[in-house]
């Protein structure tokens, strides 16, 4: 059962093909406030606690924002987090794709070590 819901969560994220738009993300982004957390050019957070997200790849911030969206309806792959669980419920999941592209543009200080 538990294997028969992760496996159904993890196709309909694929899904039916939407053409991200970091337009749309910049004004989800905007609208939302979300640089009251996430700081400006979401790269400098306001507390430590918080993470950067400017440069994350789209994906892994898509992944992470339907995991606070789904929640507790799915421990196996939601998140918990109170603070973030309440700032995506209204997003549809076009929503999340675009501000998943728009985050993934902005200039980033993430660096892979060598
Ligand atoms: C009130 C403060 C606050 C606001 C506003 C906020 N966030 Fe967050 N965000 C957090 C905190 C705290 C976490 C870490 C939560 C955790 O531990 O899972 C987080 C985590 C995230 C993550 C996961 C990052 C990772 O590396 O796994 C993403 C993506 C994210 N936020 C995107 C957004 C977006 C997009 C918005 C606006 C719609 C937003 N946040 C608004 C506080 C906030």
């Amino acid at each position: 059962m538990k294997f028969a819901l992760i496996t159904v969560i993890l196709l309909s994220s694929v899904g039916v093909a939407h053409a991200a738009s970091a337009d749309k993300g910049q004004a989800l982004v905007e609208k939302a406030n979300c640089a009251s957390c996430h700081g400006a050019g979401l790269n400098a957070p306001i507390l430590p606690a918080y993470p950067k997200l400017a440069g994350q790849y789209s994906d892994y911030v898509y992944y992470a924002l339907r995991a606070y969206k789904v929640g507790n309806a799915n421990p196996q792959f939601g998140r918990n987090n109170a603070v973030m669980s309440s700032q995506v419920q209204t997003f549809s999941d076009a929503d999340m794709h675009d501000i998943a592209a728009y985050v993934a543009s902005l200039p980033g200080n993430f660096v892979v070590k060598k």
